[in-house]
């Protein structure tokens, strides 16, 4: 059986209900923040709100969703913008409602490549999140040289096209700097794989206090 990332369907909620999921969302968006800062909690603002709006309906597989159902996300946006911070927070809500959300940094992928020559558990017919992608160095496992994420999403793309299973990622990098990194026939497929979503805004990261 195909993996779904919906395990209930939100379309014949109360609003109450739906509330009640938003408001167990936002507490998990709010666990992200508080192991950091304590006594912190997750902003919801213009830059952000309209990204975590259309995700919620999206690992819903609910039509209200302004994201393509059928299409995974990548999601771009500068540094310190809530990139990570957000997939985190929906990896931890879909796992409270049974579904299971593997999510790795691209670098941790391509470095797990140069220490087993494995990547099979990325191109399992599952849901997985891929973080910052393109950062990451081409690698190396013995003699063999492999562009890590380019191939991983190369076979994401064609798990997508077989079986319709789609794949998130999250990258600071524009489509420009993508095909410098996975060339184009890989820049090509993003263009069609994911429905592309900016997350904006300053940096939402803090400096410590000086001491
Ligand atoms: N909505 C939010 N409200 C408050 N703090 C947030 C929010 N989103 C992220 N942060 C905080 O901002 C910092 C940066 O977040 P995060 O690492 O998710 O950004 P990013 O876009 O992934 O950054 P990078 O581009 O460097 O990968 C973290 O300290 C995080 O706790
Ligand atoms: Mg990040």
């Amino acid at each position: 059986m195909a993996p779904q990332k919906r395990q209930r369907t939100t379309q014949e909620l109360e609003l109450h209900e739906v509330n009640r999921l938003k408001w167990e969302w936002k507490a998990c968006a709010d666990a992200q923040i508080t192991r950091t800062r304590p006594g912190g909690s997750f902003t919801l603002d213009a830059d952000n709100r309209p990204v975590a709006e259309g995700l919620f309906w999206w690992f819903f597989d609910d039509p209200r969703s302004r994201y393509d159902l059928r299409r995974g996300i990548l999601i771009k946006g500068g540094t310190g913008t809530g990139k990570t911070t957000m997939v985190n927070a929906f990896r931890d809500f879909h796992l409270r409602h049974g579904g299971n959300l593997l999510f790795e940094s691209a670098a941790t992928i391509a470095l797990e490549y140069a220490r087993t020559g494995q990547v099979d558990r990325w191109l399992a017919p599952r849901l997985v999140a891929i973080d910052e992608i393109g950062c990451e160095k081409v690698m190396r496992h013995y003699g063999n040289e492999l562009n890590v994420i380019a191939y991983v999403l190369h076979e994401r793309y064609a798990l997508w096209q077989r079986r319709g299973i789609p794949t998130l990622a999250t990258t600071n990098l524009d489509s420009d700097e993508m095909e410098q990194a996975y060339g184009p026939i890989i820049r090509d497929r993003m263009r069609e794989m994911f429905t592309h979503v900016v997350l904006d805004g300053p940096s939402r990261r803090q400096p410590a206090p000086t001491v």
